[in-house]
């Protein structure tokens, strides 16, 4: 079986190379290779390669410069994804898809279920919400995986921002009315190839998925946890918790509104699958150990 990744080079596409190995030929492609804003040429890739599964980690993942760039944004998380979801029809394949948290608009009490209303607050939730209606209107066999606040050690996010501004700062301010699940890459690419596998034996039914670390936190609580775990794993740094001042969202503004509430309830996934998924904070060690080694390499 061959397997088409889009957004190779992305966080979850790095990770996803190595987890959909054992599943057959895995082909991944970046922008050079496949650029979603060409659409013909998409078309061309995909009957070109003829996968049985297409699973597209590639976005427009740049929340606040979206604003300015709804047009693209569209192309990228929408068009092209409409795109993906015709041709797995006309070929019967399978698209694995990921969306966001920021499809909601935060003002629920608890996690969000899958058919909760979804009510995007930015062009990039709305960009996303339009790429799920086209991957749900083509009639293809189809996952889409939402998920929150990525990161990993490979690529941009939160946790190596934090680190980073932790050696040139003396104090930060980080919002801390905002919750959520933070969400490794590396455990997004395990349960695709996991779902993939129980899809092929009938044990997942396609649909909608949250598939999120289990537990919560504010940014601010993210930030603590990272900068005390690093400099007890002995990383030299200018910031402790102590010097991280909590903040309201109102008192840091940006161009794309957040929902105050990302919580996303993954027990449609955990019940199918038969197990738990792990606190938000094993998977955040984990890439603080790999951003160690790294920086003693
Ligand atoms: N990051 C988060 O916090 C977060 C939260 C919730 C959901 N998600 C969703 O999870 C999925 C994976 O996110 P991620 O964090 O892995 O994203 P990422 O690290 O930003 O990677 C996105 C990938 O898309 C590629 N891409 C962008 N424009 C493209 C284009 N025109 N043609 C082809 N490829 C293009 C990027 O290539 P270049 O590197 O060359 O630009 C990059 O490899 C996305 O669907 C995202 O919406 C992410």
């Amino acid at each position: 079986m061959k397997l088409l990744v889009f957004g190779g080079g992305g966080q979850v596409g790095h990770e996803l190379q190595r987890t959909l190995k054992p599943l057959g030929e895995v082909v991944a492609l970046d922008q050079q290779d496949a650029d979603l804003t060409n659409l013909e040429n998409l078309r061309t890739v995909l009957y070109a390669q003829s996968p049985g599964v297409i699973v597209n980690a590639a976005a427009y993942t740049a929340v606040d410069k979206a604003e300015s760039e709804p047009a693209l944004a569209q192309t990228i998380n929408a068009d092209a994804v409409r795109v993906m979801a015709d041709y797995a029809r006309y070929n019967g394949s399978l698209l694995v898809h990921y969306s966001t948290d920021y499809v909601f608009d935060g003002e629920k009490q608890g996690a969000y279920l899958e058919n909760d209303l979804a009510n995007p607050l930015s062009v990039y939730g709305k960009t996303k919400r339009a790429g799920e209606e086209a991957v749900q209107d083509a009639g293809c066999h189809y996952f889409i995986f939402r998920t929150s606040w990525v990161y990993s050690a490979h690529g941009a996010n939160f946790i190596k921002t934090i680190l980073r501004l932790a050696k040139e700062r003396d104090d930060l301010n980080i919002v801390s009315d905002q919750i959520g699940a933070p969400t490794s890459a590396e455990l997004i690419a395990d349960i695709t190839a996991l779902a993939i596998l129980a899809w092929q034996a009938d044990i997942l039914p396609e649909g909608v998925y949250h598939l999120t670390a289990s537990g919560e936190t504010s940014w601010h609580g993210l930030a603590s946890y990272v900068l005390d775990r690093a400099i007890a794993k002995g990383m030299k740094l200018n910031l402790d918790s102590s010097k991280i001042r909590p903040i309201p969202t109102e008192d840091y503004p940006l161009p794309a509104k957040r929902p105050k509430n990302s919580l996303l309830d993954n027990g449609k996934l955990t019940g199918h699958l038969g197990f738990q998924m792990p606190d938000w904070k094993i998977h955040t060690e984990r890439v603080i150990d790999q951003l160690l080694h790294q920086e003693m390499k």
